[in-house]
């Protein structure tokens, strides 16, 4: 790639933050990464990654030169004209967005002394924030002096696990800008990669990115009500959502039944959207469906093993899999935290195991037993739930499991498992919306 691009800089440097540094830097860019957690600076200067994301220490590594780590936000402002703001947006009790370490970005940004000093920086948010965040940030910019800084909105649509990929593949880019040299810069960064672009205003750029995750939520929570009725009818899901997806209008992806949407993302975005509808007045009424079938998914899971297994109370129950999906340790809303909880509030025994996310779920979940591997967390078990469909779980030797079990109870949560292999193993396979498939020789 080419080496004159222009210096960047990075605030935050998380799932998002480091995915976009290290891409930039893949790309041609200096890159400036400022974090105000200073354990998390020092080992990424030291050369480690602090979060799981397949690619993404090769990538890092690849480009290390230019990467450049500091706690300082002048360090970045001494080096780029573009800050790309990528600090985390987490929920409020509310259900709103906390903006406090947005704000805190706006806040730290020094005042510049010269008016062309000034206009030769801009922030561009990559976070996740409510529409009208922008407009409010530039009021705030222009009471603290510090008008002139541009401001641009670029939203990011990287998937945690294919985050590198998406990177350097994405569907779109989205920059939306009041005109001017910032947005006019965003996107000749972007232009190596050969994207859609979408070239908007400020509001309509942030309500891209609330109502792209809060429509992908709303397909996963109507394929698992369909789920629901399917089970009540003798249809499968797997067959239904195969038939609907062939038609190019629906589309195959977002269209898997389970046990329900967590991670960082979707459960706090479609409650962002409900709160900013509601404090603008509206009432989005479909969206308060979306989350509620989704909070129900992750109970009915306790139903099923009741149906199989009676009282809970003394049972061993097995969760294969903690993070929120497959190839992130991120744990955040993840399905695993309701069900571990609900188990054990119900008497039963929980033994626990994933690849990767152990350390993280270590700090959120109690009273469970943190087993060495799957087959350790299988051992004794009355039923074995899968919870995230890591590939070893999928490719997991049935009779073995069989073997090791005190029950034969299988609940996939994700539809990922192939039933027959588990009902040829003597086991009762029962996932969501199919049935339940029991080995009858
Ligand atoms: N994770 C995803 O898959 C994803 C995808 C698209 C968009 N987003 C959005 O991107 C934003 C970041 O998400 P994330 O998952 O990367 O969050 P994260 O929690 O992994 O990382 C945020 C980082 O910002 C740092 N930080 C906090 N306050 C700071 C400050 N004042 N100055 C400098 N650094 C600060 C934190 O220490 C942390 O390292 C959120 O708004 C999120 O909604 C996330």
């Amino acid at each position: 790639m080419s080496d004159d691009r222009h210096p960047i800089g990075v605030i935050g440097t998380g799932y998002v933050g480091l995915v976009t540094a290290a891409g930039f830097a893949q790309l041609g860019s200096d890159v400036h990464c400022v974090d105000i957690d200073a354990d998390k600076i020092a080992r990424l200067e030291a050369g480690e990654i602090p979060i799981y994301e397949p690619g993404l220490a090769e990538m890092v590594a690849a480009n290390r030169a230019r990467l450049h780590f500091s706690t300082d936000i002048s360090d970045a402002l001494a080096h780029a004209r573009l800050l790309f703001v990528a600090v985390g947006t987490p929920p409020t009790y509310s259900g709103d967005a906390d903006l406090t370490a947005v704000r805190a970005v706006v806040d730290a940004v020094p005042a510049l002394s010269t008016r062309s000093e000034r206009q030769r920086h801009a922030l561009v948010m990559k976070s996740t924030v409510p529409v009208g965040t922008g407009a409010s940030i530039k009021r705030v910019l222009a009471e603290q002096g510090k008008q002139g800084l541009g401001y641009v909105s670029c939203p990011e649509f990287l998937k945690e696990g294919t985050a590198v990929e998406d990177f350097l593949n994405p569907d779109r880019v989205v920059v939306g800008d009041d005109g001017g040299w910032a947005g006019d810069a965003v996107v000749d960064l972007y232009a190596p990669l050969d994207a859609a672009l979408v070239r908007t205003d400020i509001a309509s750029a942030e309500m891209v990115k609330l109502a792209s995750n809060a429509f992908l939520a709303t397909k996963i929570s109507f394929i698992n009500e369909i789920a629901n009725v399917c089970e009540e009818t003798g249809a499968d899901v797997i067959e239904v959502a195969r038939g609907m997806g062939l038609d190019d209008r629906i589309g195959q992806k977002f269209l898997q039944a389970g046990i329900g949407f967590g991670g960082s993302c979707f459960p706090k975005d479609v409650s962002a959207l409900k709160q900013l509808a509601g404090n603008s007045g509206y009432h989005f009424q479909l969206l308060n469906a979306v989350i509620e079938v989704n909070e129900l998914q992750k109970r009915r899971v306790i139903s099923k093993l009741q149906k199989h297994l009676g009282s809970l109370v003394g049972r061993t129950i097995c969760l294969l899999g903690l993070a929120f999906k497959p190839n992130t340790d991120d744990m955040r809303e993840a399905s695993s935290l309701v069900l571990s909880a609900r188990l054990q509030a119900d008497g039963a025994k929980v033994r626990v195991y994933d690849p990767i996310a152990e350390e993280e779920a270590r700090r959120l979940i109690r009273g469970v037993h943190f087993a060495s591997d799957a087959l350790d967390a299988i051992d004794g078990a009355d039923a074995v739930v899968l919870v995230t469909e890591w590939r070893e779980f999928v490719d997991l030797d049935w009779n073995d499991v069989a073997s090791r079990m005190a029950g034969k109870l299988v609940l996939d949560g994700r539809n990922a498992l192939d039933r027959a292999t588990i009902a040829a193993a003597g086991l009762t396979y029962e996932g969501i919306g199919r049935g339940t498939l029991t080995c009858l020789g």
